[in-house]
């Protein structure tokens, strides 16, 4: 993975090798700040009104006073310095609460600090990973809807997964699967498809509403209810959602093998189609 040339810092198109923000920034001190990742697929971004309002959303809940429909010119601007206009990417988007004297109270006029970068990334037409996952009690904060830079959770929970050689790690509080340290997650069981409901304990994934609404348009019953820990060696179908992983399915949790070499569930593989067809 290689940095890119150009980022856009507060309105300016900027070499990222000169790109400055303050050591006083929030973001950088407290974590205080929000991102939001989205791809570009043949010209045009991926559910970026949802997107876009999602970030918003979540610049009310934690009081940043900024107005998302400002990004689209500084998007197109970015994505021309970086020639991806009309190129298959991934956008990131990331607004801190800005720069004050450290304390955790933050004064009422500060300006939001606010960067963009864009990558050249083609995802694949369906995901062909068929992942295995560990599974970790889901230790992060009660307040998992707001797309926070503070990932430390997240990162801490990932590292179990690469440290097993695994795709990703699967969370559980209180004895039910929430989502993941970067995807949220599936079951399926009798034909059913099941995934946590969409509360202060997952991040409501775009992927994943995506997901919801492509069951119903193909007529799979979906119940927005937590699996539990001891149901897992009970279900049929396990998958991932998200911006990049699409949808991949799950082959492996822990020890209990759910399907083996190129072999995925019926309602994984359909829902992948479709998702395919939606692109
Ligand atoms: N991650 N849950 C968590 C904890 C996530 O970090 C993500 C996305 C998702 C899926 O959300 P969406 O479908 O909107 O991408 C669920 C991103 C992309 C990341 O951190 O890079």
């Amino acid at each position: 993975m290689s940095y890119p040339d150009k980022v856009y810092l507060n309105g300016q198109i900027v070499n990222s090798d000169e790109a400055k923000v303050s050591v006083f920034d929030r973001g950088f001190i407290f974590g205080d700040g929000l991102y939001e990742v989205m791809v570009q697929i043949n010209g045009k971004f991926f559910y970026k009104k949802e997107h876009l309002e999602r970030l918003q959303s979540g610049l009310h809940k934690i009081n940043i006073d900024f107005d998302t429909s400002q990004l689209s010119i500084g998007i197109n601007d970015l994505l021309k310095a970086s020639l991806l206009t009309d190129k298959d990417c991934i956008l990131y988007i990331q607004i801190t609460r800005g720069v004050a004297p450290r304390q955790h109270s933050f004064p009422s006029s500060i300006k939001p600090t606010v960067m963009m970068y864009a990558v050249p990334k083609v995802l694949p037409e369906i995901n062909l990973v068929n992942a295995h996952v560990v599974t970790r009690k889901d230790f992060r904060w009660s307040r998992c809807d707001i797309k926070m830079t503070s990932l430390l959770g997240n990162v801490m929970l990932n590292e179990e997964a690469m440290q097993h050689e695994c795709y990703e790690t699967i969370l559980h509080r209180n004895g039910m699967f929430t989502e993941a340290s970067h995807s949220n997650l599936f079951f399926v069981k009798d034909g059913v498809v099941f995934t946590h409901k969409a509360n202060e304990y997952i991040l409501n994934g775009i992927t994943r509403i995506v997901v919801i609404e492509l069951c119903k348009t193909l007529g799979i019953e979906v119940r927005e209810t937590a699996i539990s820990f001891e149901d897992i060696e009970s279900v049929d179908e396990a998958f991932l959602t998200g911006t990049s992983t699409q949808i991949a399915a799950i082959q492996k949790i822990d020890e209990h093998q759910l399907y083996t070499g190129n072999e995925k569930g019926p309602i994984t593989k359909k829902l992948q189609e479709a998702f395919f067809k939606l692109k």
